[in-house]
């Protein structure tokens, strides 16, 4: 039996195109468009009508950079794939690309298969994988050809944490010239790790134990020359390369030389970066822990450099590297000693909204915020046009966006699965008042109505940016 739903009224706004446009959904697809008041559009009917008056009509969210119960400095990210999934869903976000992680000595397909059984009938949205490769071998190599095949087609490298997840430069090489011959796409987190941890050695001989000291040991230089060096390692290979969570302006710069000598180099920054600074990590006490993330929050006059790179698409995708610990008992972890907070910042529920405050403030267009949230993310990673966008044949992963809603960030009232919000009391306009995945509403008038198992994973085709 056929389902039905029209959304009636509202401006949908894709990367490319606004129009006061009727959808008409149908088996979890996007059917038929029409300009609202037509007879095209009154021909539409179905069981179920939306009405989107005077509101935006979105495409779902695609956040690709997430890390549900990823294990870091002996604990675990706070969500679950449940718990995180129904945040994103009601943040207006529809498909998460989570991180697999290789243990060092194991093969890739035991970490993958380790990410299934986590997110397998648990998520309420869709959801595709990268793998981290902690270990470029013989092996490691010829699981990335299969991997490709198979729909993860994006493997993350790190230059930073030395012993834990690091490759040198000869790894990195191998993985890249691997990926340029198999069609993979190289996430690169470029900080000197190596040199990082020499300066927080000395800082804490020094007595300098407090999360602020995190950002001051993590050198904007640091991660310039990562991100030069990535990139000159990437051209010598003649792979793309994707740069994961730019903070610095030093590295858009590096970017955007690259890009100038017409490089296949992208770059995503995160909201962390964009609205947040080293001011929130240096809050007094222990407080500043709740922003410990690499790399780390930047002096705010860093941040003018990441709103210009995503206006001249030297940055393309912003995404959230959510990474949520809670502050009791997880940042506590490093009180007296700023290396032992575990890194990473909660954010999978709050992304859509802080760019749509991005468009009230004027750092962006309305069509940007769509094209950095939903439609390049799906392109750079195999998922367009089935994600990012409406149209018809797309998945009817759509939002009814409230764009002149206020409201106030808060942990009372978020849904992540953490004790803290990084933006508390920060007041934003626009809301996200309904959000359908494949058709079925999982945020109805502001109510979850999912479940945990109607997301499905979904396999990805190469980067569909590069042409
Ligand atoms: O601090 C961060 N970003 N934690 C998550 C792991 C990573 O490097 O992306
Ligand atoms: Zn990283
Ligand atoms: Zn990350």
């Amino acid at each position: 039996m056929s389902s039905r739903t029209v959304i009636r009224g509202g401006l949908v706004v894709t990367a490319s195109d606004e129009i006061h446009a009727d959808v008409l959904i149908e088996d979890g697809r996007v059917a038929a468009l029409a300009a609202s008041g037509t007879p095209a559009a009154e021909s539409f009917t179905a069981p179920r009508v939306l009405d989107a008056t005077g509101k935006y009509v979105i495409p779902g969210g695609v956040d690709v950079h997430t890390h549900m119960e990823m294990p870091f400095g002996g604990t675990y990210a706070s969500d679950t794939f449940e718990t995180g999934t129904r945040a994103a869903a009601w943040g207006g976000t529809t498909t998460i690309v989570d991180f697999a992680v290789q243990s060092v000595g194991r093969p890739l397909r035991e970490g993958l298969d380790a990410w299934h059984a986590k997110a397998e009938g648990n998520c309420a949205i869709d959801y595709g994988f990268h793998m981290i490769v902690s270990d470029v071998n013989e092996e490691t190599l010829q699981e990335m050809d299969l991997l490709v095949e198979e729909g993860v087609t994006s493997f993350k490298q790190f230059m930073a944490y030395p012993g834990v997840f690091y490759s040198d430069d000869g790894q990195i090489l191998r993985a890249m010239q691997r990926a340029s011959a198999n069609g993979g796409l190289i996430m690169m987190h470029a900080e000197n790790g190596i040199a990082i941890d020499v300066l927080v050695e000395q800082a804490l001989a020094r007595g300098e134990t407090d999360p602020r000291h995190h950002g001051e040991v993590r050198k904007v230089l640091l991660e310039a020359e990562a991100t030069h060096r990535a990139i000159q390692l990437a051209r010598v290979a003649g792979a793309p390369l994707y740069v994961v969570h730019v903070s610095a302006e030093e590295a858009v710069a590096e970017l955007a030389a690259a890009r100038d000598k017409g490089l296949h180099v992208f770059g995503e920054t995160c909201p962390q970066y964009l609205f947040l600074s080293a001011d929130d990590l240096a809050e007094p006490g222990f407080d500043g822990a709740k922003y410990v993330c690499s790399t780390p929050l930047r002096p705010r006059e860093h941040q003018a450099a990441l709103w210009r790179g995503l206006r001249t698409n030297d940055l393309q995708v912003v995404s959230t590297d959510h990474c949520p610990f809670c502050f009791t008992g997880q940042k506590e972890l490093g009180r007296g000693d700023f290396s032992k907070i575990p890194n990473g910042l909660p954010g999978v529920e709050n992304r859509m909204d802080l760019l749509h405050q991005a468009v009230v403030d004027g750092h962006i267009g309305r069509r940007r915020w769509i094209e950095i949230a939903c439609a390049t993310p799906a392109r750079m990673f195999g998922l367009y046009p089935k994600k990012g966008t409406i149209a018809p044949g797309t998945d009817a992963d759509i939002v009814i966006y409230d764009p002149h809603a206020e409201q106030v960030i808060s942990a009372e009232t978020h849904h992540m699965n953490v004790d803290y919000s990084a933006y508390e009391g920060k007041r934003v306009t626009g809301r996200v008042e309904t959000v359908l995945s494949r058709g079925e509403p999982v945020v109805e008038d502001h109510r979850f109505v999912g479940r945990a198992g109607h997301g499905v994973y979904t396999p990805r085709s190469t980067c569909q940016y590069l042409s």
